[in-house]
């Protein structure tokens, strides 16, 4: 159902992180296949704890030999503006897990700028998905992204949209740069825009300590930057029962 919200979205729960992580690399994969040929299919990664099981599963077997890697484009949803080499940085994870496992074309891979500064990062990296776009505005029958993968925070940030930052109220760029006070290093966002900009919004949430930031963001609490994520098409929460117990769970 295009233009689902994270209230709108479907659930669904798998009974443990390792089910978790076989269903979304089996979702993401038949997805991936079912691309048509020549036309790219664009992933946006998150950064942080969570999502590093699901890039390992998808750099190991059976899964490095089953992906259309040729086909695929890589793009950061969010990343600090630290050197690539940084320990905290999300694409120097990603590098680690699985850009350097697979055999991914380097030009299909799109890491935001880590050097000037923050602001021009933001902006050249926008100019990069704009020109991939092939227009200065999203056009609302075309998203940019296929997937885009997002975690929550327990203070209800999504990617680098941190609560009480002017970001949150950036609707014309594509990309931002911001400094959240309670996290570390100035960061570089996909905007909601960009974000809308996508054929399916993935939100990957696991572990119990989540369990009362999920209720809040699907009860569209306000006070959860995460809360006013939306889909240009669909929008998916994969969860594991600690995440969502009050959810049941998905059957396989
Ligand atoms: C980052 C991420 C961030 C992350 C959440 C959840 O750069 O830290 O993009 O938005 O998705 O903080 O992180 P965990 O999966 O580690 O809980």
């Amino acid at each position: 159902m295009p233009g689902q919200t994270t209230a709108t979205g479907t659930m669904r729960v798998f009974p443990t992180r390792e089910a978790l992580i076989t269903g979304l690399a089996d979702w993401l994969l038949a997805r991936s296949l079912a691309k048509a040929p020549h036309t790219p299919f664009r992933l946006a990664l998150s950064g942080g704890s969570t999502p590093q099981h699901l890039y390992a599963r998808m750099a190991s077997a059976p899964y490095v030999e089953r992906f259309p890697w040729h086909n695929m484009q890589f793009f950061i949803g969010d990343d600090r503006f630290v050197p690539h080499d940084h320990a905290d940085s999300n694409f120097g994870m990603m590098q680690r897990l699985l850009f350097s496992k697979a055999p991914i074309p380097a030009s299909n891979i799109f890491p935001m700028p880590d050097h000037g500064t923050a602001e021009e990062a933001a902006r050249t990296y926008e100019h990069t998905l704009k020109t991939l776009y092939g227009a200065p505005e999203f056009m609302p029958e075309r998203p940019f992204f296929d997937v885009q993968f997002l975690g929550i925070g327990t203070d209800g940030h999504t990617a680098s949209l941190f609560p009480g930052q002017p970001v949150l109220h950036n609707h014309t760029a594509w990309v931002a740069s911001c400094v959240p006070p309670a996290a570390p290093h100035t960061r570089l966002t996909l905007t909601y825009p960009a974000i809308h900009a996508s054929q399916h919004v993935v939100f990957l949430v696991e572990g119990a300590a989540k369990r009362d930031i999920l209720a809040r963001i699907r009860a569209q609490d306000p006070n959860c930057p995460a809360s006013a994520i939306t889909a240009q098409g669909d929008l998916t929460w994969f969860t594991d029962q600690a995440a969502a117990p009050l959810v049941q769970h998905e059957q396989g």
